[in-house]
């Protein structure tokens, strides 16, 4: 288990790469799977989820190849139906193997999901769907069993625009006989560039105007290549640690178009971006209160609410954030208030729109009151994203912060320690000896 250790405040100069999207490369290695034939991606971010998916994937037949910043995967044929529990837990992807194994082998077993605490993130717009599809699917203990001669088209209204299950039953419908419509889906970035390496692979997949995909079922899939497209959590992030410190970073390989929501609300806040060509720059200003709810895109995406939250600390005035995705995301604000930050939790809808939280006691919305002085102390990490708000909120810190469960920030942020010493802040990395490793260290899951 790793320690970082923090001297603050220093400001974040400089530069910064941002790598490929983890929640793209993820989808596209199970997509690849759809077909025997080879595929290669490019961009592929050198993260610990990205080697999560990759084992859960191998224990399933796939063979790799690792290039420089580049991955050659092939699935000649799948060892197995099932995926082992161990790798399951790790991350959310287990459940989006059904879409090559059901389609390839007419069976799968696969063990109940991993993934980030960041609410009860049930998957039934999954199972439903499969079951409209055509699949038989059995729960047994710890493990769904789903079996389908061959899937058939169907009509799918999602009851909201899940990500994952919109991706998991467009992989289903793709090798699917016949038509599936699929309403009220999500959108994402990391959608399309799923549907657009699917369609490189030979899938008829078409989007309207409001949020339908109708794809229709082809025999089999070929291989294809792809650029994985850039993480624009990891833009944001790096972008709003940069206004928060007061400092001036080009973040590489942020795209302007992925991140409209999160410059409008940086905007609002007083922060500054220039966009060229190659990313964006970012830099601090002095920064006022806003209000903030998060939603599906094209809105303001759940996973920049805990660095924003932090950026709100510095900001002059009373901020509020109601966020509407997942309901129990602001665990992180605890150890932030140990830190001196002034965050209250509501279980209310404090925005414009009531939201599926409003029954049932969720803690959903926050009241930041700012400016309040940060000091460093000790944090644990629970969750990645909440992970770089506590990196973030160390560097904007008086004094030192200790932060363990690195781990959780390394799943989703390349050598992120590497990159704020490169943008000037003063971090050293420690491998701690196992015994002074405690509880809650053990486990490493998450988005
Ligand atoms: N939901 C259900 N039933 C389902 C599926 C979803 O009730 O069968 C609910 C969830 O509980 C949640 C809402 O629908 O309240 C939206 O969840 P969604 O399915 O969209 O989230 P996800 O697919 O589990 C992905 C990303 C998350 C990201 C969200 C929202 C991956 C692996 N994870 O999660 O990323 O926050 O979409 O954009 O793609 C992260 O990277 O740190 C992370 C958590």
């Amino acid at each position: 288990m790793d320690l970082l250790t923090v001297h603050g405040p220093t400001p974040l100069h400089g530069e910064v790469t941002v790598p490929g999207a983890k929640n793209s490369i993820s989808k596209l290695l199970v997509a690849s799977m759809l077909s025997d034939e080879e595929s290669h991606f490019c961009n592929v971010p050198s993260i610990g989820d990205t080697q999560i998916t990759i084992d859960i994937c191998a224990g399933a037949g796939m063979n790799l190849e690792r290039g420089d910043r580049g991955l050659s995967v092939q699935t000649a044929s799948l060892a197995d139906a099932s995926i082992s529990p161990q790798l399951a837990e790790r991350n959310r992807l287990s459940v989006m193997l059904l879409a090559p194994l059901l389609n390839r082998c007419g069976e799968a077993i696969v063990p109940f999901a991993g993934g980030d605490r960041i609410g009860a993130r049930p998957i039934d717009f999954h199972l439903d769907g499969y079951a409209r599809l055509g699949a038989t699917i059995e729960i047994h203990n710890g493990h769904y069993r789903a079996t389908a001669s061959r899937l058939r088209g169907a009509t799918i209204a999602l009851p909201y625009p899940s990500v994952t299950a919109t991706e998991n039953l467009l992989m289903a419908a793709t090798l699917a006989e016949g038509t599936t419509v699929l309403s009220n889906a999500a959108i994402e970035p990391e959608v399309t560039d799923l549907v657009l390496f699917l369609q490189k692979m030979g899938a008829r997949i078409d989007l309207g105007p409001d949020r339908t995909y109708v794809i229709e079922g082809v025999a089999t899939l070929h291989g294809a290549t792809h650029d994985v497209m850039p993480d624009r959590l990891v833009a944001a992030s790096y972008g709003a640690a940069a206004v928060a410190t007061g400092g001036d970073l080009f973040v590489r390989g942020a795209r302007q178009r992925d991140l409209i929501s999160f410059l409008s609300a940086l905007q609002r806040a007083g922060g500054r971006f220039a966009v060229d060509t190659e990313g964006v720059r970012f830099s601090g200003g002095e920064l006022r209160a806003v209000s903030i709810e998060t939603s599906v895109h094209p809105g303001f995406m759940t996973d920049w609410h805990p660095p924003f939250a932090t950026l709100l600390t510095q900001a002059h005035g009373t901020s509020v954030i109601h966020e509407t995705v997942f309901e129990d995301r602001f665990a992180y604000a605890d150890q932030l208030s140990k830190m001196g930050a002034d965050i209250e939790i509501f279980d209310l809808c404090m925005g414009d729109s009531t939201c599926r939280f409003r029954e049932g006691g969720h803690r959903h919305s926050a009241v930041i009151r700012g400016r309040a002085p940060l000091a460093g102390c000790d944090v644990h990490v629970p969750d990645l994203r909440a992970g770089f708000t506590y990196l973030m909120a160390a560097v904007i810190a008086k004094g030192e912060s200790r932060i363990t469960g690195i781990e959780e920030l390394d799943r989703g942020y390349e050598s992120v320690d590497e990159a704020f010493k490169g943008a000037g802040a003063m971090i050293e990395r420690t491998t701690l000896p196992t015994e002074t490793v405690g509880a809650g260290a053990a486990a490493v899951v998450g988005a």
